[in-house]
């Protein structure tokens, strides 16, 4: 039998919970780990989570289903703040020169690329929320029993977080993955590529590779799994398949099979939503297609955000922000239509404007036409407007997507003022470099139509024929009538209101 320890025997006053109720002091009196290893470890994840961002971030793009596009838009905007919660931890110990743009080791370099590169969306899908993500979480998880409760509560604290949005990640990954179908592609590419990559790396961790190397870990150091000595395996030894070439990004815009006639420009929105002489019940279906279209906005803002490095984590943290929201608004669109019993398929939702900003502009040129744009949403007829025209229409629906697509709007332009406008010298300069850019995109209705892409064709009377069926009235005729097209307008005035 063994002895009590003086530990078991403690008791707090009256019984209260113990250590401001973080743990038991049975718990605390184990050592855990020092500073150095806690930095060393959290510096690791900080760098999944980088990785994770940019990865998700870059694939938005060219992902062509919709579902996944608003769900990368999501994960990487969790990815970013988990980011800047690490950050902002590993600068409270001890820690300058801080190093986070380190590399903490090559394998775990190579296992990033990898999966930014998967030729597929199983495998990306897979790459991520299966491989990465469900690694991260173990290594996490390691790092929770490891750690001394008490001295580090902070990082523990910071991680709890984290752990809460790995699960729900890795629970979304095997949604998706038992919904799609997994490849036997997957499972070898895991087998043979990203698994022996993380065992290199010593697991996410390094935890593996410090006990080898007696707790020290320098960048490149790792257990060879072939000599079982300790070596400093160069890149370009790191068994490489996808990423054996350099990733490049593709700023395409790319939609699944239900985003039919995407060059259609055939229904402005605008031009019905301002009209006085509509009513506003027909206006909230304006409103749900100018909201659903704006998924071109994350196909748009993720190529700034990947095609601009060496910003501050402040800029890609903001901006992954309003990209998230900007996924959120076509939601809100797309969750109308449903509730109004509209198939959201029939309004044609185009990739006219993420298309052509994106190959026809710099990511600079992108970002000043986003801010000059959003500037035009803020006065009395933008987002004010939409926002009572949603009340005027009587769905408290409505009402509620415009009043927080209005709050998320103020929000992105004051990301607009801190991180696009101080690189000029003025707020005007900033608008005017926007404007210009704008410009520089005439309209391309004609050559779309020309080119054999679209005819344009008028979507409007078949949806809104398919509300009032919803609803149980007959088509207002005036309504019903509606054709107007956004041929001969000037591109920038039809999108100042139009996002
Ligand atoms: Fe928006
Ligand atoms: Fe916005």
């Amino acid at each position: 039998m063994s002895t009590p320890t003086p530990l078991a025997g403690y008791t707090s006053y009256k019984g209260l919970p113990q250590l401001a109720g973080l743990c038991t002091v049975e718990e605390a009196a184990r050592p855990g780990l020092g500073v150095e290893e806690c930095v060393r470890r959290l510096k690791r994840f900080h760098y999944c989570f980088k990785r994770l961002h940019q990865i998700l971030t870059a694939r938005i793009t060219s992902e062509p289903i919709y579902e996944l596009k608003t769900a990368f838009a999501h994960h990487a905007y969790l990815c970013a703040e988990h980011v800047a919660a690490l950050r902002s931890r590993i600068g409270e110990m001890r820690e300058p020169p801080l190093g986070l743009e380190d590399v903490p080791h090559p394998a775990l370099e190579a296992f990033f690329d990898e999966i930014l590169a998967a030729p597929t969306t199983e495998e990306l899908v897979a790459g991520v929320y299966l491989d990465a993500v469900g690694a991260l979480e173990v290594a996490i998880q390691t790092y929770m029993t490891d750690t001394n409760p008490l001295t580090d509560a902070p990082s523990r604290r910071a991680l709890r977080f984290a752990q809460i949005e790995l699960d729900e990640m890795n629970r979304y990954g095997r949604a998706v993955i038992a919904s799609l179908g997994t490849t036997s592609k997957c499972c070898e590419w895991s087998d043979s590529i990203l698994q022996p990559l993380l065992d290199l790396a010593g697991g996410i961790d390094g935890v593996a590779s410090t006990q080898a190397s007696g707790g020290r870990e320098s960048p490149g150091d790792t257990q060879s799994p072939t000599t079982g000595g300790l070596t400093s395996p160069a890149r370009q030894d790191m068994p490489r398949r996808y990423s054996a070439k350099p990733y490049v990004y593709d700023p395409v815009p790319k939609r699944d099979e239900r985003f039919t006639d995407p060059w259609n420009q055939g229904v402005n929105a605008e031009s019905f939503l301002y009209n006085p002489a509509f009513p506003a019940r027909p206006k909230a279906l304006m409103m749900l297609y100018k909201r659903l279209r704006e998924i071109d906005v994350p196909e748009m803002m993720a190529s700034i955000i990947t095609q601009t490095p060496g910003k501050p984590w402040g800029y890609y943290r903001d901006m992954s922000r309003q990209l998230w929201d900007e996924a959120r608004h076509a939601m809100m669109g797309e969750v109308g239509f449903v509730a109004l019993g509209v198939d959201w398929t029939k309004a044609k939702i185009t990739f006219n404007w993420s298309h052509r900003l994106n190959t026809e502009c710099s990511p600079m040129e992108r970002h000043g036409v986003l801010f000059f744009i959003e500037q035009g949403l803020m006065p009395k007829t933008g987002k004010r407007y939409e926002f009572e025209t949603g009340q005027a229409t009587g769905l408290p629906l409505i009402a509620t997507i415009q009043d927080f697509d209005w709050a998320d709007e103020v929000l992105h332009s004051q990301i607009g003022r801190l991180w696009y406008v101080p690189q000029f010298g003025s707020l005007k300069e900033a608008l005017e470099y926007g404007d210009a850019a704008w410009s520089k995109i005439l309209s391309n209705w004609t050559t779309v139509k020309e080119q054999g892409l679209t005819k344009h064709e008028n979507w409007w009377p078949a949806v809104y024929e398919m509300a009032c069926k919803a609803e149980g009235v007959p088509p207002d005729p005036a309504v019903l009538a509606f054709d107007e097209t956004y041929e001969g307008k000037r591109a920038d005035l039809q999108r100042i209101a139009a996002e």
